[in-house]
């Protein structure tokens, strides 16, 4: 019997876009399935200003093919300089969903990130006061730090710190993938979610490193040990409106990927709702995949969840993907969970 699945039209409440030719490529990516991502501002030079935003969101509409539905929701990237009346008047103006904290250093072009929160506090109340979510890069940068430790420790050191500071900031933990990161996400008020990405519901760090180094499986914050997996197994599948998908889907060049000194980021646009439908299948949930996907992300933004349904078919055969797409000179690996999926999206 053929299994069919409906929802609404998803969105993705975290993706890379990036600009020029990358762009062209990756937006259809996105744009066939989801209806409205919220769009990372880590260009180079980064999306700081209204102004920056207005020209960023001109060139992902431009770079829309004909015939696609598509909104991109604009961040700011929060640096030590920016202007609260900016900040404001942009979001007055629709043109701004939300903010963007990469703390210094923690990721790809990050270096123009926050280093003293002093410097921020009033755009952060300004945020709190009218309610602007921030989404959190939520790791720390210091050297003494073990990697596989970042985010836990700057739940504790940072995070936590930051929120009892400014209370009534509405904060997104971005890509957690973490069990604190869940328990903190869990035991937070109403002004608290997560995203998920749909890499670390089914890899952990052995998927990167036992056999060879897989530099496709390779992001930031990197994927941890397996219990952690599974509590973001738990959390995603679990229906709790604190959870919900921010893809990260984060393009990179092969030749950039494949390197001495890798880019961290998967690329998940094309493929992310097949490998939702197949986890969240295999874990008995799949009539909370539009939760996750399509419910709870709207719900914390505050926006009206998509009218438009899509429908999924679960086939007999495997679903095939592209193992890479074309990007101007270059190519871009579509991530590969290593087992065949059998859900598209029709
Ligand atoms: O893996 C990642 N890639 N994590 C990030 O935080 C940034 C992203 C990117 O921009 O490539
Ligand atoms: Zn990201």
């Amino acid at each position: 019997m053929t299994q069919t699945l409906t929802l609404r039209r998803p969105d993705d409440w975290h993706l890379h876009l990036r600009d020029g030719a990358m762009l062209q490529a990756v937006l259809p990516e996105t744009a066939r399935h989801f209806a409205r991502a919220i769009i990372m501002p880590n260009l180079v030079p980064p999306v700081v200003t209204a102004a920056d935003a207005t020209a960023y969101r001109d060139r992902i509409l431009a770079a829309l093919p004909a015939g696609m539905d598509f909104t991109p929701l604009m961040t700011l990237y929060l640096t030590e300089g920016t202007d609260p009346a900016d900040v404001a008047a942009a979001h007055e103006a629709g043109l701004i969903t939300a903010l963007k904290l990469y703390p210094a250093g923690a990721t790809t072009n990050s270096h123009g990130g926050v280093r003293d929160f002093d410097k921020v506090r009033g755009v952060l109340e300004l945020m709190a006061e009218r309610g602007i979510p921030l989404c959190i890069h939520g790791e720390v940068t210091t050297p003494e730090v073990d990697i596989f430790d970042r985010e836990a420790v700057f739940i504790d050191t940072v995070l936590d710190p930051l929120r009892r500071t400014t209370p009534g900031l509405r904060v997104v933990m971005e890509h957690i993938t973490t069990k604190q990161g869940v328990e903190y996400a869990r035991a937070g008020g109403a002004d608290l979610a997560a995203t998920i990405t749909t890499h670390h519901l089914i890899i952990n760090r052995n998927h990167i490193l036992v056999g060879g180094i897989k530099p496709h499986y390779y992001c930031l914050p990197v994927a941890k040990r397996e219990e952690h997996r599974l509590a973001l197994r738990a959390a995603a599948t679990s229906g709790d409106a604190r959870f919900f998908l921010g893809t990260d889907s984060a393009p990179h060049p092969d030749r950039l990927k494949e390197h001495a000194c890798g880019c961290a980021g998967c690329f998940t646009a094309t493929n992310t709702m097949s490998l939702l439908a197949h986890v969240f299948e295999e874990d008995g949930a799949l009539g909370r995949l539009e939760a996750f996907a399509s419910l709870n992300g709207p719900a914390f933004y505050r926006l009206p969840p998509n009218e438009a349904r899509i429908t999924m078919t679960k086939h007999a055969a495997p679903v095939t993907f592209p193992a890479s797409i074309p990007a101007g000179d270059e190519t871009v690996t579509v991530f590969d969970p290593g087992y065949p999926v059998h859900w598209a999206v029709d």
